[in-house]
C-alpha cells in the first residue's frame, strides 16, 4: 500500500534512532579486537564482520517500523517496496579509517520519497555529532542548525575529495588532483564522504568533489549540504550523481566546475 504522505520528520526520527545505535555498536565492537576482514571490490576495498552488524542492526529496526519500504545497502540488502520510500543505508562509511584508528567513520541513513532523497542523518559517533536534515527544512549537527563556511573564493576554498577502490581509476583521480592542487588553499581526504559533505555543511570544508560514489555515500550527507545552502551537481553543473559529485559554498561551486572539467 503507498503510503499517501509519509511525514519526512517522522523518517528522520526513526533514521536517527537507528544510526545512533549501528554507531553505538561500532565503537563497541571497534574496542573488541579481533576481527574478521575481507576483501569486496579489490584488494584495497576492505568489509569486516562490523559494516554487516551494523547493516543488519538497521535494516532489521527499518524493517521492523515499516515493512512495505524499499532498502538498499551497501552490504548487500536490497528489497523493493509498496510505499514509496526508499532507504539508502551506508552502515560504516570509512571502513579503512575505522580498522586503523582514524576517527572519521560515520553511520549513514537517507530515506528517499517517491525517488527523491527527503530525509537524511549521518551519525560521528567518534564526535558524537549527529548531522540531520529534511528536504526544505535545513540542516542540524546536534539539533543545532548549521550552515556553510560562505568561503567565496576558489583560490583559498579547503576541497575535501577521495578515491576509489581501482587502482585503473585512482591514476585518474590523481591526474585531476594534479590540476586542482595548485588551485586551492589545501586538500583534505578525510576518508568518509558521508562525513565530508557533512563537513561542507558547517563550515569545515569549503567544497568536496569526488568521482566514483556510490548512492549510500553521499545520499544523506548531500541532502544535509544542500540544506546547509551548499550547492550540488555533477561536474558539468547538471544533477549531482554517483560518477561525479561536487558539494561547495555557492560562490566556490562555478569556479570548482570550470577547474573540474577543464
Ligand atoms: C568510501 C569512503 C571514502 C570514499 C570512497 C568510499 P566506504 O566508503 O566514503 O571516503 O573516498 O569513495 O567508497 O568504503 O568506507 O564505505
Ligand atoms: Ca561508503
Ligand atoms: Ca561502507
Amino acid at each position: 500500500m503507498v503510503d499517501a504522505s509519509p511525514d519526512p520528520g517522522a523518517l528522520l526520527d526513526l533514521a536517527v534512532g537507528l544510526a545512533r545505535q549501528a554507531g553505538a555498536l561500532l565503537r563497541e565492537m571497534h574496542a573488541n579486537r579481533p576481527r574478521e576482514i575481507g576483501t569486496k571490490s579489490s584488494r584495497t576495498d576492505m568489509v569486516t564482520e562490523m559494516d554487516r552488524a551494523s547493516e543488519r542492526l538497521i535494516v532489521d529496526g527499518l524493517l521492523a517500523a515499516r515493512p512495505d519500504d524499499g532498502i538498499v545497502g551497501e552490504e548487500g540488502s536490497a528489497r523493493d517496496g509498496s510505499s514509496g520510500v526508499r532507504w539508502i543505508v551506508d552502515p560504516l562509511d570509512g571502513t579503512t579509517n575505522y580498522l586503523y584508528g582514524h576517527f572519521a567513520w560515520a553511520v549513514s541513513v537517507a530515506a528517499e520519497v517517491d525517488g527523491t532523497v527527503a530525509a537524511g542523518v549521518v551519525v560521528d559517533a567518534s564526535h558524537n555529532e549527529v548531522f540531520a536534515a529534511v528536504l526544505g527544512g535545513g540542516a542540524a549537527c546536534n539539533g543545532a542548525p548549521i550552515a556553510v563556511s560562505g568561503h567565496d573564493e576558489l583560490a583559498t576554498a579547503l576541497v575535501g575529495t577521495g578515491f576509489a577502490y581501482i587502482a585503473e581509476r585512482r591514476a585518474e583521480q590523481g591526474a585531476l588532483l594534479r590540476r586542482v592542487l595548485p588551485n586551492v588553499r589545501d586538500i583534505r581526504r578525510g576518508g568518509s564522504a558521508a562525513l565530508d559533505l557533512c563537513w561542507v555543511a558547517c563550515g569545515r570544508l569549503d567544497a568536496h568533489y569526488e568521482q566514483g560514489l556510490a548512492p549510500w555515500d553521499f545520499a544523506a550527507g548531500g541532502l544535509i549540504a544542500r540544506e546547509a545552502g551548499a550547492l550540488t551537481s555533477d561536474f558539468a553543473g547538471g544533477p549531482p550523481r554517483a560518477e561525479e559529485f561536487v558539494a561547495a559554498t555557492p560562490a566556490v561551486h562555478g569556479p570548482l566546475l570550470v577547474l573540474l572539467s577543464t
